[in-house]
């Protein structure tokens, strides 16, 4: 938890709680909509990068766009790695040195090796715990390809952010739902990969949610334009329609 030390508590004005910097979509004529996924997680006084999208100059370009600035970052997290996740990440690493990185365990050793090379202090995690004061990892968890979520501890609720969740959204939350037992979960957001999935199954999966007293939901990236539909006709005005400069504040959640 002390591995990630507090460098600076510098943000942009409005303060947000979370920044879309990449994503399919984007909220912003002035941003690039880009397939893959990277959001700014201001939290506890940290600032921490999940995923860094498909693409270095795009993630560059758009985190110029939005004030954001690569000194700025405290800890980089990545999700799983595919390329529309770890894109940017030696853009971030040859802008700031010895960055903490907190990634699946999982990892092939050449990714982890050349991310060493930039003086990344990696951070492996295999079950799921704290990484930083209110900020913990699903874990190493198992799928078609392994990948780890983010859990927010927020006065709000609990905040789940998901790369592209391709051990089932439904399992993300459910490990949300056990690491922070007490809690109400606020927001689900990121990739839900259901593109692939029909109308019932996602309906299904929609249901857990409810059931789950999930009370907002932000499907973006590789959801499906279809299960966006969805997620925004079931959830209505607690349906986050995310893209690329989508910023989400405490007060978005109520
Ligand atoms: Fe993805
Ligand atoms: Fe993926």
């Amino acid at each position: 938890m002390n591995r990630v030390p507090k460098t600076l508590l510098k943000s942009a004005s409005s303060n947000p709680m979370i920044t879309m910097i990449c994503d399919n979509y984007t909220t912003r004529d002035d941003l690039v909509a880009s397939w893959g996924f990277s959001c700014l997680i201001r939290h506890e006084g940290r600032n921490i990068l999940f995923d860094t999208g498909g693409d270095g100059i795009v993630l560059s370009e758009n985190m110029t766009k939005l004030g954001i600035e690569p000194a700025w970052i405290d800890l980089m997290m990545i999700s799983h790695q595919h390329w529309d996740h770890t894109g940017g990440i030696y853009y971030i690493l040859n802008a700031k040195r010895n960055l903490p990185v907190c990634v699946p365990r999982s990892f092939s050793a050449r990714f982890k090796d050349d991310m060493r090379r930039y003086g990344a202090e990696l951070i492996e995690v295999e079950k799921a715990e704290e990484i930083l004061p209110g900020l913990y990892s699903t874990g190493d968890l198992k799928g078609p390809v392994r990948e780890q979520g983010a859990i927010l501890r927020t006065s709000a609720g609990t905040v789940v952010i998901t790369g592209c969740a391709h051990p089932g959204i439904v399992k993300i939350l459910e490990t949300a739902k056990k690491v922070l037992p007490d809690k109400e979960i606020a927001l689900v957001m990121g990739g839900f990969h259901l593109f692939d999935h029909e109308d019932k199954e996602i309906l299904k999966i929609i249901a857990r949610f409810k059931r789950a007293g999930v009370s907002y939901t932000a499907a973006s990236h590789c959801s499906g334009e279809n299960a966006r539909a969805i997620f925004a006709n079931e959830y209505g005005d607690h349906f986050i329609a995310l893209g690329a400069g989508s910023e989400i504040t405490r007060n978005n959640l109520k």
